[in-house]
């Protein structure tokens, strides 16, 4: 697949060199893409750095969000008719620290982060992954063999569960979904299964009890 990444720092820039790495054509991006040709080399011949006005006009399959949550209003605004009927991965948080008032106003709503995205970026399907597990265990723990950690997702429909189900595993981590974009508040910042990097059965244990009340 060909798989454009938005902010490529400390998520983006795992997620992409292991989408290079199992075989997928990546498009680093930022607003400072000169500052992403050394991390594109590292990832190989399947990957690219480019400004995000390139990596929206270059058809991609999928777009990773993967920088600041403030920015989500412009992106989508901005390259609403490049991404639209393609998957949009949602890897971003609110903090309001970093993000300003829309940050707090997304927290404070009774209505999830994902359904934020999904709302804004409404001509795409939205899938919600890679936010709640420690940049670090996103970087180091790929590719394992035993002992993998499991990435929670939630998806709009049945083609973005699919494809992000597949994304995942392509880099060598198990899956738990949720369910759909209504049912990612556990995912949220200083919710239940925030910040966890766990083997699968016992998130799963986490996300039942979490259920049940
Ligand atoms: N760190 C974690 O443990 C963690 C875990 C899961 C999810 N997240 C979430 O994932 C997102 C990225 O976190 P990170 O730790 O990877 O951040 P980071 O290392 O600071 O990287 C952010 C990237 O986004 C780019 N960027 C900044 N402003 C932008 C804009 N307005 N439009 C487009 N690109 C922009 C940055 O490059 P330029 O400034 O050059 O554009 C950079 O490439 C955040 O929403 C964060 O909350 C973080």
């Amino acid at each position: 697949m060909k798989i454009g990444i938005i902010g490529s720092g400390n998520i983006g820039g795992s997620l992409g060199t292991h989408w290079a790495k199992a075989g997928h054509e990546v498009l680093f991006s930022s607003r400072h893409p000169e500052e992403l040709q050394s991390l594109a080399n590292a990832a190989g011949n399947n990957a690219q750095a480019m400004g995000i006005k390139e990596a929206f006009e270059a058809n991609a399959d999928v777009y990773l969000l993967a920088m600041p949550f403030k920015a989500i209003d412009d992106l989508a605004k901005t390259y609403s008719a490049q991404y639209a009927n393609k998957l949009i991965i949602d890897a971003t948080n609110p903090y309001p620290e970093r993000d300003g008032e829309i940050a707090q106003t997304v927290r404070d709503a009774n209505y999830t982060a994902s359904e934020y995205t999904a709302m804004k970026f409404s001509s795409a399907k939205t899938a919600k992954a890679f936010n709640s597990i420690k940049a670090e265990h996103l970087r180091d723990r790929a590719f394992r063999t035993s002992n993998k950690l499991t990435i929670p997702y939630a998806a709009q429909d049945l083609e973005s569960r699919y494809v992000t189900k597949q994304l995942i595993e392509d880099m060598g981590f198990e899956t738990l979904f949720l369910g759909n974009l209504t049912d990612t508040q556990i995912m949220d910042p200083e919710q239940a299964i925030y910040g966890k990097s766990l083997p699968h059965d016992e998130l799963k244990e986490m996300v039942d009890s979490v259920r049940m009340y």
